[in-house]
């Protein structure tokens, strides 16, 4: 067997079941996951019957390189969404995949170059933990960069080893992040790809949060549009990765994009074809009606913004925590370890929450996530404001 499986890592969720395992929680509360980051929202009715419409098209083999109808909708999509100066072409630079997990992973298989010195996956630290065994089975080192309070949970790219950046092939960066619900500014973003045209990596920018913003007016920037504002037509070595799981909460329908420089993504469709990935015919067809629909994209916002506020009104002045600009985790800072804290509420009022050092390794003395844990606020309305007063009464108790 292939030796780097055994450096992955055990998975969060399997550390979760561990802490938990020896615990019996209270039987008079009702269980509530805030662990788990699955969308719970009503996926859109008209996809779902758009799919059942177009079951009799699993009679054909998918190509892997998709619909053109799929790519030109996914393609105006991201064009729109985020005002290309120099609009993608739904030919060359845009490729749909079965979800961001599989793509992100993959990535890394067609990209890194394991035959050079040192090769290096760089990505922020909490992280989502694909990223860290996509480079371990690439034959690349994951590199973490700490994403803290002190640095607004965004690394402060300009301050980074240049050997780190000689070495580095590829680097993750997730925006809105998971968990930490930070936003990479355009400035951000147009400082990573100055380094990458100076180092010559490559850019994989995770946008899967990207359209659930608090702000109207204020949607997440991403790479694509930085490098357009840059006025860089080819969006030569930036990659972005999008998903219909989140913004249309269809995680079941595995359907998400990658976008940018053609010359990788030619390279990354070779890979592709032989991985064997390509997006079931009726799953494509869905996902078209999905892109063109920006109504429930609205709504999904509308309900988290509400969701939100309501248990912020609750927590802010019993929790050191914020609202985030994106994305649908909350991230507070503890007076205790995020484990205690979790295996603690577990305990005393059958809430799971995840321990934010399942997330993030320890980097230069520090682990980033260990007073943290992570909580998202999937579940309905009510379920979340419930579990938002217990968190209260079990917070004024530490
Ligand atoms: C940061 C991040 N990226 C990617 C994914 C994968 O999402 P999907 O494969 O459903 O597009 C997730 C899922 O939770 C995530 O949190």
């Amino acid at each position: 067997m292939n030796h780097d499986l055994d450096l992955l890592h055990p998975y969060p969720f399997e550390k979760l079941a561990a802490l938990k395992a020896s615990i019996t929680p209270p039987n008079d509360l009702a269980h509530i996951a805030l662990s788990i980051g699955e969308p719970k929202h009503e996926p859109p009715a008209f996809v779902l019957r758009t799919l059942s419409e177009n079951l009799n098209r699993l009679a054909n083999y998918p190509a892997t390189k998709g619909l053109p109808e799929l790519r030109e909708a996914i393609a105006h999509w991201a064009n729109h969404r985020f005002q290309l100066c120099t609009p993608l072409d739904a030919e060359t630079q845009v490729l749909p995949v079965n979800g961001t997990r599989e793509a992100l992973f993959a990535f890394a298989q067609a990209v890194v170059d394991r035959s050079q010195h040192n090769p290096l996956v760089v990505s922020p630290n909490p992280f989502y933990q694909i990223y860290e065994g996509a480079a371990l089975l690439a034959g690349a080192k994951p590199h973490f960069l700490n994403c803290t309070a002190s640095n607004g949970f965004i690394p402060d790219f300009d301050a980074i080893d240049a050997q780190v950046w000689r070495d580095c092939q590829l680097l993750y960066i997730c925006t809105p992040g998971n968990p930490t619900g930070a936003v990479i500014s355009t400035e951000q973003f147009q400082t990573l790809i100055k380094l990458a045209d100076q180092y010559d990596f490559v850019i994989a920018s995770d946008e899967c949060y990207s359209e659930l913003y608090r702000d109207e007016k204020n949607p997440p920037p991403g790479l694509l549009q930085a490098a357009s504002d840059m006025g860089r037509n080819d969006y030569a070595r930036c990659v972005v990765f999008h998903s219909l799981s989140k913004r249309s909460n269809l995680p079941g329908l595995r359907s998400g994009f990658v976008a940018g420089d053609a010359t990788i993504l030619q390279k990354f469709l070779t890979y592709r074809t032989y991985h064997g990935c390509a997006m079931p015919v009726p799953s494509q067809i869905a996902s078209v009606a999905a892109w063109n629909d920006e109504d429930h994209v609205l709504a999904n916002r509308d309900a988290y913004r509400t969701k939100f506020d309501a248990v912020l009104n609750i927590l802010d002045d019993c929790l050191d925590v914020t609202m985030p600009e994106a994305g649908f985790y909350l991230w507070p800072k503890l007076p205790i370890s995020g484990e205690m804290f979790a295996q603690r509420l577990f305990a005393e009022e059958n809430i799971t929450v995840l321990p934010g050092a399942y997330l993030s390794r320890e980097c230069d003395g520090v682990n980033p996530g260990e007073h943290y844990v992570r909580m998202a606020l999937v579940a309905t309305e009510d379920e979340c404001v419930e579990a938002a007063h217990r968190i209260r009464r079990f917070v004024s108790r530490l």
